[in-house]
């Protein structure tokens, strides 16, 4: 296959070009950073399971009506997706008390929240993503009151979706991180969930025992990432049982 242009190389995955115009390619990488690009390192097949996880929670909110970018699949590490004008923020949502939420508030870690709390950060890395409210948002001009509504209103189906499906396989979703972006169809802006949805962009706990399933192994130097990783991809489904069929090319259909 012809190398496709790169646009843009991100810190956990690299946008080519697409085949169509509209549309982007999105390629996993293994690199994981933390704290603002301070911890650097690898996270073994993470590339890999993120791509298919991603694919199957965008899939399952496309089935409930979520317009999200995910086109398909096109290989082990790379997804078509529609290219959007990416909203410049970072969408949290926050079920329980976890990571620096819990450290602002002096909260223990797994508090459960009165209720789900939604927060928004600036999406800017020299800056280090500060947390902004609506204000912010709508005086700077990246986003309009209607186009918050339209994403508050998204996020929380997505939330309720995902806590969902999560705790039918035994895991708790304690927060998570979405980005949103804006596509026209012929002259109509729509707002679609964009980016990606995995354990590098939530914190999962088996709802069991509480143990982390996501990123904060590698932020935290807990072992066990690649592992964790795994666990999520096979419980969800999206990963053989032989972890090493996952490296030949048998997955792609
Ligand atoms: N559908 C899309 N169209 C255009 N850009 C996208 C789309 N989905 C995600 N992106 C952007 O591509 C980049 C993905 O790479 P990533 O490694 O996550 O970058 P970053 O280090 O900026 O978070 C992000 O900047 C994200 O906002
Ligand atoms: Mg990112």
């Amino acid at each position: 296959m012809a190398r496709r242009r790169q646009l843009y190389e991100g810190k956990a995955k690299i946008i080519f070009e697409g085949p169509e115009p509209g549309t982007v390619v999105q390629y996993f990488k293994d690199d994981a950073t933390a704290f603002n690009n301070q911890k650097k390192g690898t996270i073994t097949g993470k590339g890999v399971l993120n791509n298919r996880i991603s694919e199957y929670l965008m899939t399952r909110l496309g089935q409930i009506g979520v317009p999200t970018h995910f086109i398909r699949r096109l290989n082990m590490r790379e997804q078509l997706v529609r290219q959007a004008e990416i909203i410049p923020l970072e969408v949290i949502v926050r079920n329980l008390a976890a990571g620096s939420f819990a450290q602002r508030f002096k909260m223990e870690e797994g508090t459960p929240l009165p209720r789900s709390i939604i927060e928004f950060c600036y999406k800017n890395d020299d800056l280090g993503d500060p947390m902004v409210a609506e204000e912010h948002i709508t005086a700077f001009g990246w986003a309009s009151p209607p186009e918050i509504d339209d994403i508050v209103q998204q996020t929380i189906r997505i939330n309720d979706f995902l806590t969902g499906l999560f705790l039918g396989i035994g895991i708790r979703l304690v927060d998570f991180k979405i980005e949103f972006g804006r596509v026209w169809d012929n002259d109509v802006m729509r707002i679609i969930l964009a980016d990606e949805i995995s354990p590098d962009s939530c914190r999962l706990w088996d709802a069991d025992t509480n143990e982390k399933m996501d990123k904060d192994r590698f932020r935290r130097d807990m072992g066990e990432v690649e592992e964790a990783y795994q666990e999520v991809a096979r419980r969800l489904g999206v990963m053989p049982e032989n972890p090493s069929d996952f490296k030949g090319p048998k997955l792609v259909h």
